[in-house]
């Protein structure tokens, strides 16, 4: 009999024994000698009987009566799922098990790598989205044809899966907007997380969001809007190689007046010679992640290009609030 320690630990590191097990937890408990009481805890869901079991406080004694039955979806679900920016590393072992359980795989990522990957984990089921964009077509009409797309399968009772580059919910709508227009029909979605262009970023540039905090913004939407940016913050520009551009261009985007307007805001905020970073992590393995240091002023479109992040480290100090600082006794 496997401990349920034991058991959870194979599943986290063995892709093939998660996907039977989306496919049949039951007979997979089973077929590993999952003992009783792990068996219970599972099936009932139950976090209190699993701690006590994986913290040896229990005893593993059988739970007496008949085993509760599991609810494994029947008919049409979602799943979507993240598969890394490198995808050779950053493909969860979940992320795995769901391309490999499901009738039909949809997917829109940024590499060949990841297609084969996922054409190669499941075969027959699997097509890209990326037929959905049109050279000059705006972004957001090819995206509500994907998502109707992903809603037609799973509308026609699929174990549906959507897998997108990077993590799937991170500056990317048709993805959160096919798991809500599920839920909002009735039918069971949900989102799993993956490894983000900011993940890599925070690694390769040797930045930690606790020290000085971190803002994400999205250029078009700084450079749109009146937002407000902390100069004490660190602060993470998504999109600048697309900004003031709302068409898909397989060729490279036309930044015209977009990326000076932008470097003029950011300039007025920060000063010319503000030191910033135009950032791509490394989408393949063994390479090194491009990161060019460059003062504000020089941004230019040489520079940047549809997959780059530019990174801009705080200007100043943050400002400690003296007052709460006393009150919690943080100073004198
Ligand atoms: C539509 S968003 C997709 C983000 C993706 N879902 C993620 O989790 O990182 C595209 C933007 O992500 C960032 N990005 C994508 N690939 C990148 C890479 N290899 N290095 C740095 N940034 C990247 C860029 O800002 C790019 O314009």
């Amino acid at each position: 009999m496997s401990h349920l320690r034991a058991f959870l630990a194979r599943l986290a590191v063995d892709p093939e024994e998660l996907t039977r097990y989306l496919r049949d937890p039951r007979g997979t408990m089973e077929r590993l000698g999952l003992e009783r009481a792990g068996r219970h805890a599972l099936l009932t869901a139950s976090a209190g009987a699993m701690w006590e079991l994986l913290l040896d406080r229990s005893e593993r004694e059988p739970v007496p009566g008949v085993e509760p039955e599991i609810a494994v979806p029947q008919g049409g679900s979602l799943v979507v799922v993240g598969t890394g920016i490198r995808t050779t590393g950053h493909l969860t072992t979940e992320a795995i098990a769901w391309i490999k359980a499901a009738d039909t795989v949809l997917y829109l990522v940024a590499d060949p790598v990841a297609e084969e990957a996922i054409r190669d984990l499941n075969p027959h089921n699997s097509m890209s989205l990326r037929g959905y964009y049109g050279e000059g077509m705006v972004r957001t009409q090819s995206y509500e044809a994907m998502v109707e797309h992903i809603m037609s399968c799973v509308r026609a009772g699929q174990r549906t899966c959507a897998a997108f580059y990077g993590h799937p919910g991170v500056f990317a709508f048709p993805s959160h907007e096919s798991v809500r227009r599920a839920r909002a029909e009735g039918y069971p979605a949900r989102m799993l997380p993956g490894i983000s262009a900011e993940d890599c970023l925070f690694a390769d540039l040797g930045v930690d969001p606790a020290v000085n905090g971190c803002m994400s913004i999205e250029a078009s939407d700084f450079l749109l809007y009146d937002r407000v940016i902390d100069t004490s913050s660190a602060l993470v520009m998504w999109q600048v190689g697309v900004v003031g551009d709302w068409t898909y261009r397989a060729e490279g985007y036309q930044l015209g007046s977009a990326l000076p307007m932008l470097v003029a805001k950011l300039i007025a905020l920060y000063g010319p010679a503000h030191e910033a970073f135009v950032y791509e992590a490394a989408t393949l393995p063994g390479l090194p992640p491009h990161i060019l240091p460059i003062a504000l002023t020089h941004i230019s479109p040489v520079y940047v290009n549809a997959g780059s992040t530019l990174y801009i480290p705080p200007l100043r100090p943050k400002t400690l609030n003296r007052s709460v600082a006393a009150a919690l006794g943080f100073v004198r």
